[in-house]
């Protein structure tokens, strides 16, 4: 199987006046084609930075990380300047996160449009697709900021899975919604990413929802653990 990340003793810390606060203390992981991992731990305990670590958006201050590229094999990022970042984030990876950061001047169907248009992708059979099962065909033309919290979060959803991406990090995508609408979004994640193979990293503080993915990770004093391996939904 194909891997998409791997951290080897990765330290990140933050100073905090005086003091300095070590938040990922030798972390170390490998994430696989297709596999769904759900990130657990208590607040504050370094789940988004450790997903801002992996996107690029912080760098770690020691340890070695590796990601897929546009031919699929793994490359060390130490290297790595904004260019090769930004490839990366349009090729390879899907973000979802709490807030739905959508572009609400556009609809919904620019909202997608746009994304794919980074990487020079244009609307494909897919996106039909995507946007049939997430039910958001008949609100193309909607502006986003009309649309429901869920609904929003579906839009987010497809952006993020429209360029089919080897990877999706998701911070507390359902953090926003009331259960139903958040149950919803994790059934549609999962089944989508599925279909196009994206392995998936999900922050969450929900058990319902960490039961939608295969592995469970807990993050505790800046380190990972794994609890268990199984999906209750498959
Ligand atoms: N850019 C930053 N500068 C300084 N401190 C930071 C920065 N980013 C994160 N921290 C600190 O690192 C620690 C971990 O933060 P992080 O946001 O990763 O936690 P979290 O597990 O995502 O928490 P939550 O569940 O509340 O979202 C916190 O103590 C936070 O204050
Ligand atoms: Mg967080």
């Amino acid at each position: 199987m194909q891997t998409v990340v791997t951290l080897e003793n990765i330290h990140k810390g933050f100073k905090d006046g005086e003091a300095f606060h070590q938040v990922l203390n030798d972390v170390n992981l490998q994430l696989h084609q297709g596999q769904t991992v759900a990130l657990t731990g208590p607040s504050g305990s370094g789940k988004s930075t450790l997903l801002n670590i992996i996107a690029g958006f912080e760098i770690p201050d020691s340890g070695k990380l590796q990601l897929v590229n546009s031919r699929a094999d793994l490359t060390d990022t130490q290297q790595w300047q904004d260019k090769q970042w930004s490839v990366f984030r349009r090729r390879a990876l899907g973000v979802v996160f709490q807030q739905f950061n959508l572009l609400t001047p556009l609809n919904v169907k620019d909202n997608i449009a746009f994304s794919l248009s980074l990487d020079n992708h244009k609307w494909s059979s897919w996106c039909d697709e995507l946007c049939q099962q997430l039910g958001l065909t008949a609100l193309l033309n909607r502006h986003v900021e009309s649309l429901s919290g869920g609904q929003q979060q579906r839009v987010a959803i497809a952006r993020a899975l429209a360029h089919k991406p080897a990877l999706l990090l998701a911070d507390e995508p359902t953090g926003n919604l009331d259960e139903q609408a958040g149950m919803q979004v994790m059934s549609l994640l999962t089944r989508l990413a599925k279909q196009s193979n994206t392995c998936i990293l999900m922050v969450t503080h929900s058990e319902q929802c960490a039961e939608f993915m295969q592995t469970r990770w807990h993050l505790q004093q800046g380190q990972i653990v794994e609890t268990h391996s199984t999906a209750k939904h498959q």
